[in-house]
């Protein structure tokens, strides 16, 4: 972070002193640096004689000393309190009297981090976000002891950076990292349980949100050590929900120096330290599609978009199909090999027809149901060889859409899963394959997020507009928390986050009563300014 933000000053004509505790970690920096803007000049985003002159504007120097005559200090060194207090009163001895002093910090109290220097008033956090030199956002964190003044300068300096400025008080995780945190952490869950893959668990994310990176991927940007501290921390400073505390084995790869790029490896085995680009290594799973049976011919069942639209892809992609209203009679289905049900999301209505499925249809047949929410046990029960059913949840149907979740129950057979894969890859979808939960992995850890941007609404503690832009500006987003609540509508967002609540019992899932509100009121959150 320290050397993208250095590189975010020099770019925009502020002379910068890039300071490192040793020579060793200096040129660790000073070699982040020259690999970014070589970057910028080779795409054509900076010319070469732009790049020397940025370079020369920065000094690099061993220890803290070089900073006697700065206007303002950025801090980026780690995510530990201890640490930070001691640098900033030390910062505080060894700087101008006048010279701001800001924290990069990601979750750290700010308050506590200024009180440990005998200027308060002139501490203030400014926190960039990762690519620094890319990402538009920088979170402004004013404490109550925060000079004005002070506020007014670093939200100036930013404008003349080009960055938009989100000014905040101080509170765990600020805007952006209070709803980024919750959901990596339930993605890194979602691997430590074995519930879905790395790679299953980044596509879905990349492909069924258009999110620039999965959450494992991002994870591994981070840095596994920042992310296990900003973790912690929330979970300390933000009310010790349950969501924030780290999951176990995110320790544990700390601990074995697995920490994301910059150690080579994290979630992903990259081609060496600092790259982005990611190696083989043994723990990909290939897709297994051995076992997938022969399908040729495809029921669907059902008569409403979801229907047309699985009909229409199934044709294209060279089925043999057969669609069939559910009130009609089912025998055209015997020698199907694959039979898509699209009826209503009722459990009673999709157990009814499951059991006339099992009467119908020939018993290697795979049965699969486009459910997103309901529990494909419970349908597959209803059915005479539950091991042949599994749920096919198509994000979208439409034939632009990527992503189908396929969700194994406890009872589905090897060949059925296998099967419903080899299917996806021939409608040339990404098929993810995960357990029988609500919100499977999309909605799963989708909605706990907007519900958690609502709550932060509600609490006034941002505006419906900062935290969207804190979410496109600062994450690259492709839209806010209140735009895609919008979209998919409030209300759907609450039956969902309902049943996410109503099946783990975790206290950080309830709806927030906001997002109730604006249900019962039939309203959006376009417009909206506070809670
Ligand atoms: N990684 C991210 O995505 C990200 C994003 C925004 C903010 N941040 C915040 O930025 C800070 C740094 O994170 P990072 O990911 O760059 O960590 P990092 O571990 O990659 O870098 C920290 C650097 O600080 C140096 N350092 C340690 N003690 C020092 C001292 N006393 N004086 C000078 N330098 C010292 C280390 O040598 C190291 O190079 C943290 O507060 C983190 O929360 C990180």
């Amino acid at each position: 972070m320290g050397a993208g933000i250095a590189e975010v000053f020099a770019r925009n004509g502020v002379e910068v002193v890039a300071v490192e505790i040793t020579a060793e970690a200096l040129e660790r920096g000073r070699a982040t640096l020259t690999r970014s803007t070589d970057r910028a000049v080779a795409r054509g985003r900076l010319t070469g004689a732009d790049r020397d002159a940025l370079l020369g504007r920065i000094t690099f120097a061993v220890g803290l000393p070089a900073l006697a005559e700065v206007d303002l200090v950025i801090e980026a060194v780690p995510e530990r309190l201890d640490l930070k207090r001691r640098l900033f009163a030390d910062l505080d001895r060894i700087c101008r009297p006048a010279a701001i002093l800001a924290s990069n910090t990601s979750s750290l109290s700010v308050t506590e981090i200024a009180v440990a220097t005998g200027r308060p008033d002139r501490v203030v956090g400014m926190h960039f976000f990762n690519p620094a030199p890319v990402m538009k956002l920088v979170e402004v964190i004013r404490t109550v002891t925060t000079a004005t003044e002070v506020v007014g300068a670093v939200q100036d300096l930013c404008a003349r950076l080009g960055k938009v400025a989100v000014t905040v008080a101080d509170r765990a995780g600020f805007v952006a990292n209070a709803l980024l945190f919750g959901y990596l952490n339930q993605a890194v869950a979602m691997v430590e349980s074995g519930y879905a893959t790395r790679e299953e668990i980044d596509a879905a994310m990349r492909l069924g949100c258009g999110l620039p990176m999965g959450p494992l991927t991002l994870l591994d940007l981070i840095g596994l050590d920042t992310a296990y501290e900003i973790l912690d921390t929330m979970y300390r400073r933000g009310g010790r929900d349950r969501r924030h505390a780290p999951v176990p084995l995110l320790r544990q790869m700390v601990t074995a120096g697995l920490l994301g790029r910059k150690s080579g490896q994290g979630f992903y085995r990259y081609e060496r330290p600092g790259s982005g680009t990611v190696a083989a290594d043994d723990q990909a799973v290939a897709a297994p599609v051995e076992g997938a049976r022969p399908v040729r011919r495809v029921g669907v069942v059902g008569s409403g978009d979801v229907a047309t639209g699985l009909a229409d892809l199934f044709g294209q992609a060279g089925y043999d199909v057969t669609v069939l209203d559910p009130g009609g009679g089912l025998a055209g289905l015997a020698d199907a090999d694959l039979v898509v049900e699209a009826v209503a999301e009722d459990l009673a209505a999709k157990q009814a027809l499951f059991a006339e499925l099992a009467e119908v249809c020939k018993p290697e047949a795979v049965l699969a149901t486009t459910t997103g929410m309901l529990p494909v046990i419970e349908i597959a029960m209803a059915a005479r060889w539950p091991a042949e059913v599994v749920g096919l949840h198509l994000l979208d149907p439409t034939p632009a859409g990527a992503v189908v979740e396929i969700v194994r129950t406890v009872r589905s057979s090897a060949e059925a899963v296998a099967t419903a894969r080899a299917v996806c890859a021939a409608l040339g979808r990404t098929g993810v394959v995960c357990g029988d939960r609500a919100g499977r992995v999309v909605d799963a850890l989708l909605f706990p997020y907007l519900n958690d941007a609502v709550r932060m609404l509600e609490a006034s503690y941002a505006t419906a507009r900062d935290i969207d832009h804190a979410m496109t500006l600062g994450c690259g987003y492709p839209a806010g928390p209140f735009e895609v609540l919008d979209a998919v509508g409030p209300d759907v967002a609450l039956r969902i986050q309902q049943r996410l609540y109503r099946e783990s019992r975790e206290p950080g899932l309830a709806p927030a009563p906001l997002l109730e509100q604006v249900v019962t009121a039939g309203q959006g959150f376009s417009g909206r300014s506070a809670g």
